[in-house]
């Protein structure tokens, strides 16, 4: 065995130790695999082979950064089979998160002992794969077609204790691994069966309906998911048919569209929590912070924030709102516990650590403070000359604005550059992103310590520059433009909702803001309409909507019908005569769209707006716009974001759909330097 393998193997009377040491997940690397392979030829004679992982877990998963390339020998399948066929038997001693191909390597093994609270998955799907060393074939074997279901197709995690109960695990222990692995082999039981020779039960036709359903219906579009299902299937040929099939079906899966932008989107979320523009800079420790205001999103960052492990004191305008927001925030985690995300001991300790108060001078003291009170730049400037008053000049202080330069909001506060944008979306204790917004002052420890916070809250910060609805808001403007054009010159709501879904977002963009009320968007663009450029095309079906109180699904009605009691958006012919109404008038000659039509619009004006921000630096790169998109947008991840979307369909696309919307729509469109080809 080579000096340097990550793989060790230590012999001590009848028994051999291997040990996985490829920090810092033992991923199946290709050193990993080598050492392996020679792990089961040094182990033969003696009387068992015990297999751990070094470290915090045992492999969790392969090394995707090997993904790009051509597989390289020894392939994970061949050293599965080796351990499963070893003549000395394996006993897997796992810990941590057992993934993937570490999973699969378990399964190889003759008997599997876990310590308590070791979880297990097959998560390939979430990178667009099937597991591709015998893991679709052998888990049925082993626990069952219903729950191998939920672990490949669906990508959820097993605990120890689940798993030892459906037979794939022979002993769940607590405490020390080499102490219950002497324990366990010092009395061996006998050697059983290979997993793969094994027969699973046939899952009943309708009871796979039921499951295939399901995925199918949360898979929104994505096809990994339907796949694993169909590999999972083979487990009922023979294991030397099934597993080939397997595993060309993975391998091809590693050059698929999908699989390049599920991959891109979790290298991105690891690179935007890096921004250059915070680069080298020690974030700040955070104990106390303020939150001031707690309405809607107040109440949701503080709720983040305490589930972040902070104290924090709430600050609203008097006793009575004060005590509004307690209650908004204990209702916010009393329905944490209510649906098992937090027990009864966590959430007593977290309001433990939270006060609401009117009272200024009790934010003295804290670390950092988020405002989130009204839209209005009075009312905000207000705050930050009560807030700098009573806390530290050191104190960073954050605006959750959506749409104020935030330079206007701290024009005249000392020390500007512990003033940040610190922009959550609604609901803020379940939406994923954090637009981190830096002014021109904003120092780079600050921002660091801005990016710990996210981290703390769970969230995935991305930094952003200074425009009108900073990334995503910005993005989203020129998405609803474009679907109103479409309305104007020919479309129907459901039909772009229809091709909005096919993209796999959940609901197109007429059905979400019936969902969310068109109120808040009509007081902005009454607010805009002083400074918008009067060359720029502006429809005004949805302010005449707006006029006919057609305000959304609260008001039961508004792109759609609603009838009591139900929240399917029905078409309106009301909405149509309206949209029919304000072509005619425009003299407008309406005609078809047809599904990839739209389809092509939407993607190619979220991709020209996209790079336009970058070309701005208001964002560092397409992989921030693509993260902004995923997890404040719910742009459907498996396509990677709007920016993978462009680049794997190719710029041209976006260079002549923009090119056709701005002859459409003279003056009305700003085309990128990509979408030109500059
Ligand atoms: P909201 O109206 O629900 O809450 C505002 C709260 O601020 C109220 O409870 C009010 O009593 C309190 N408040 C007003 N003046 C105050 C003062 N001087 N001191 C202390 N508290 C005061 O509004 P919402 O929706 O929570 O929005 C707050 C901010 O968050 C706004 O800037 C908004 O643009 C931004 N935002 C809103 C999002 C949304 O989806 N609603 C998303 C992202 C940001």
């Amino acid at each position: 065995m080579t000096t340097d393998s990550p793989v060790t193997v230590t012999r001590e009377g009848d028994l051999a130790w291997v040990t996985i040491d490829n920090p810092p997940v033992n991923a199946t690397s290709t050193a990993v695999r080598k050492g392996l392979a020679e792990a089961v030829n040094a182990v033969q004679g003696a009387r068992v082979a015990i297999l751990t992982g070094a470290g915090r877990t045992f492999v969790a998963g392969g090394d995707m950064s090997e993904f790009d390339a051509p597989p390289v020998e020894p392939h994970l399948p061949d050293v599965v089979q080796m351990i499963e066929d070893s003549e000395t038997p394996f006993v897997a001693v796992l810990h941590g998160t057992v993934l993937g191909g570490g999973f699969e390597i378990a399964m190889a093994c003759a008997w599997r002992l876990a310590q308590a609270g070791t979880r297990f998955g097959l998560p390939e799907v979430n990178v667009g794969l099937i597991p591709g060393a015998g893991g679709t074939q052998r888990a049925p074997r082993l626990i069952g077609m219903e729950a191998s279901i939920d672990m490949a197709a669906s990508g959820q995690m097993l605990d120890a204790a689940t798993l030892k109960a459906l037979g794939g695990l022979d002993l769940v222990f607590e405490g020390d691994l080499q102490a219950a692995a002497r324990e366990y082999v010092a009395d061996l039981p006998e050697r059983p069966s290979k997993v793969s020779e094994r027969v699973t039960e046939p899952l009943a036709a309708d009871a796979l309906e039921v499951k295939r359903e399901a995925v199918l219906k949360r898979a929104r579009g994505q096809m990994s998911p339907l796949l694993n299902i169909d590999a999972l299937q083979w487990a009922y040929l023979p294991f030397s048919e099934g597993q080939p099939k397997e595993r060309a079906l993975h391998l091809e899966l590693r050059q698929s569209a999908e699989s390049r932008a599920l991959r891109h989107a979790f290298f991105a979320e690891r690179e935007v929590a890096r921004p250059k523009a915070a680069a080298g800079a020690a974030p700040r420790d955070l104990q106390r912070i303020a939150v001031v205001g707690g309405g809607l999103m107040g109440a949701g960052i503080a709720t983040a924030s305490l589930g972040g492990g902070l104290e924090v004191v709430l600050i609203e305008r008097d006793a009575d709102a004060a005590a509004s927001a307690r209650d908004r925030v204990a209702g916010l985690i009393d329905g944490a516990v209510k649906r098992g995300k937090l027990s009864e001991a966590k959430a007593a300790e977290q309001k433990a650590r939270f006060t609401a108060t009117a009272n200024y001078a009790d934010a003295a003291g804290v670390d950092l403070a988020v405002e989130a009170v009204f839209e209005d730049l009075e009312v905000k400037r207000a705050v930050f000359r009560q807030l700098a008053e009573v806390v530290s000049p050191e104190a960073i202080l954050g605006t959750n604005t959506s749409y104020i330069d935030p330079r206007e909001i701290f024009e005249g506060i000392p020390n500007p550059a512990r003033c940040i944008g610190l922009h959550f979306f609604s609901p803020a204790h379940v939406m994923k992103l954090l637009e981190i917004v830096a002014l021109p002052e904003t120092s780079a420890e600050v921002l660091a310590t801005g990016f710990a916070f996210g981290k703390r809250l769970r969230k995935v910060s991305v930094l952003a520059g200074i425009c009108d609805g900073f990334i995503g808001n910005r993005m989203l403007a020129e998405y609803r433009r474009a679907a109103e054009y479409m309305l104007a010159d020919g479309a129907l709501p459901q039909e772009v909702d229809a091709a909005a879904r096919e993209i796999g977002f959940p609901m197109g963009p007429f059905e979400l803001q019936d969902l969310t009320g068109l109120q808040i968007a009509w007081a902005n663009r009454k607010r805009q309409a002083a400074t918008r450029d009067p060359a720029q095309r502006y429809v005004t079906i949805a302010d005449q909507l707006c006029e006919m109180d057609r305000l959304g699904q609260r008001s039961g009605k508004g792109w759609y019908d609603y009838v009591e009691g139900d929240r399917k958006p029905r078409p309106s012919a009301e909405v149509e005569s309206v949209i029919l109404d304000y072509a005619q008038a425009q003299g407008i000659t309406r005609r078809g769209f047809d599904r990839e039509e739209i389809v092509t619009r939407i993607l190619a004006v979220l991709a020209n707006e996209g790079a336009r921000i970058v070309e701005e630096g208001i964002a560092e790169s397409d992989a921030a716009v693509d993260m902004v998109q995923i997890h404040g947008y719910a742009f459907p991840r498996w396509r990677g974001g709007p920016m993978q979307t462009a680049a794997e369909r190719g710029w041209t696309e976006v260079g002549d759909t923009m090119r056709r919307l701005a002859g459409e729509s003279p003056d009305s469109w700003v085309l990128s330097d990509r979408a030109t080809g500059n």
